[in-house]
């Protein structure tokens, strides 16, 4: 036997004991991409799980690959290696050339210069691929194919055991109203069917912002009794760009601690991932920012408690002006405000800056705004040009992130010598993506917030100060 055939050989003997020990499914299949990536003296590997409607590829293992190169965004069955999906081999040995990767700049800067890719398949049906990925280009020789496939089918059996193949079998009444696909099954490319309402406007919602989602991604075991997995779980939705699982709770409060429990133990097992618990009362309150969901005709009946009075604004603003000018002293800086909650606190601030600024507006349209359409987009952009310039981005409140993820990647695609943001509030509990804030005046609790520039419907702007809005008994119960 050649050296090669005998690191197979002994590969394939380590993964198949492997298979047959107590390690959860998920360290399996972890160990069985590193032992192949090794085997191959390739960069790295990854397995891939179609989602439940056979479009996108979700990765279930990987090894030797960075996180840049995980995060560059979901691969679509039908663009990247799409032959792979009829059941074939896919060969790469020149990624610079080829118009099979979908995110080739990347692969390239990932030093990454030839893939093979194998279909994983189950009962003779695709359910996903095993790709590995090389330094240098090359072909690759037809025992090395033949190894992959091997691997992939053993990763096939693991999968199997684990219940990840089984999406379309779910307990009884739950989640009747999808026609998931059954992955045994070759179908036409379905539409979503959504499991509740509230999961489809969040998705309408994540869209606007554009933000990349997978609906029911994919299921991770919780418990099993030897090969046999007794409990499983399906977060509804993941965020490829944010690595972000998110699980939306519709359910009665005594069924919300068995949701936290499984949650917790999904923590415990996967500690790697990163999944978000969005309770159907947050998420109404997140629509009815919005004007949209069950919470959107909430009448407010005035001003309820004071946060912060105007002393209290002022000298929190004297000091965030304060350590901006420390930071920035000798130099002329711009300050960018998007219209048009900050307009008090940007007009306190710049007062009190000590070093030279000019000012600068942007407008984007909002979710739900009526004003057509389908994603969000600058309505009115910056007159001053941010290139070379010191840019400060002053904000009112930053809640989910999601507008400022957006303008702050509009800001740096224009090439600014430096970009911070500087918001007067910051209402953490509800982040979804992570913004860097160099300057937070307070952080608030989940709350609506008017005054001070902050409105509820164009309402309550010119308050002095930052209260809290009573709402109607029962709708939003916020404290008065
Ligand atoms: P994000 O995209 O969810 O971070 O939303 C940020 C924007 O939502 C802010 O710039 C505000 O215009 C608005 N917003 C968020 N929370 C409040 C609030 O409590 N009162 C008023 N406006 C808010
Ligand atoms: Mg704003």
């Amino acid at each position: 036997m050649g050296r090669q055939a005998i690191v197979f050989t002994k590969s394939l003997g380590e993964m198949a004991k492997a298979l047959n020990s107590d390690l959860t499914p998920a360290e399996k299949l972890d160990l069985l991409v590193r032992t192949a990536s090794r085997a191959l003296g390739v960069r790295g590997c990854s397995l891939m799980l179609l989602d439940a409607r056979r479009k996108k590829l979700i990765r279930a293992a990987t090894h030797g690959l960075s996180e840049r190169y995980l995060r560059a965004g979901v691969l679509e069955a039908d663009k990247s290696l799409p032959e792979i999906m009829e059941g074939k081999t896919a060969v790469v040995t020149d990624v610079a050339t080829d118009p099979r990767i979908q995110f080739g700049e990347i692969a390239r800067r990932e030093h990454i210069a030839s893939i093979i890719g194998v279909p994983v398949t189950y009962r003779g049906e695709v359910v996903g691929s095993l790709r590995a990925y090389n330094r240098i280009r090359r072909e690759f020789t037809a025992a090395e194919e033949e190894f992959l496939i091997a691997v992939a089918n053993l990763a096939a059996t693991v999968l199997e055991a684990s219940g990840a193949l089984h999406l379309a079998e779910r307990p009884a009444g739950a989640r009747a109203k999808n026609t998931l696909a059954k992955p045994g099954l070759r179908s036409p490319v379905r539409a979503v069917t959504f499991a509740h309402p509230s999961e489809e406007d969040f998705a309408r919602l994540l869209d606007f912002y554009q933000i990349e989602w997978v609906y029911e991604p994919r299921s991770f075991m919780l418990q099993w009794e030897g090969d046999k997995v007794t409990e499983m779980f399906t977060p509804d939705f993941y965020l490829p760009g944010l690595d972000l699982y998110i699980e939306m709770t519709t359910l009665k409060p005594g069924l919300t601690s068995e949701k936290n429990r499984k949650i917790r133990r999904l923590r415990e097992l996967y500690p790697d991932i990163k999944i978000k618990l969005l309770a159907r009362r947050d998420y109404d309150r997140l629509l009815a920012k919005y004007g949209h969901g069950p919470l959107a005709g909430a009448k407010t009946e005035g001003v309820g408690r004071i946060l912060f009075s105007a002393d209290q604004i002022q000298m929190r603003v004297r000091q965030l002006a304060k350590e901006i000018s420390r930071d920035y002293e000798g130099r002329r800086i711009l300050l960018v405000g998007v219209l048009r909650g900050m307009l008090c606190f940007m007009a306190d601030l710049m007062r009190y800056l000590e070093v030279p600024a000019d000012v600068d507006f942007m407008a984007i349209s909002y979710y739900g705004s009526g004003d057509g359409g389908e994603a969000v987009r600058i309505t009115k952009d910056l007159d001053v040009s941010p290139r070379g310039r010191h840019v400060v981005l002053v904000e009112d409140i930053v809640d989910t992130g999601m507008t400022l993820s957006f303008v702050l990647a509009h800001l740096q695609s224009r090439h600014p010598a430096s970009l911070a943001v500087c918001t007067l509030l910051d209402k953490r509990v509800r982040r979804l993506t992570e913004v860097p804030l160099a300057y937070v005046g307070f952080e608030v609790p989940d709350e609506f917030l008017v005054g001070y520039g902050l409105d509820y419907r164009e309402e309550y702007r010119n308050l002095p100060f930052i209260a809290l809005v009573k709402q109607e008994v029962g709708k939003l119960d916020v404290d008065g």
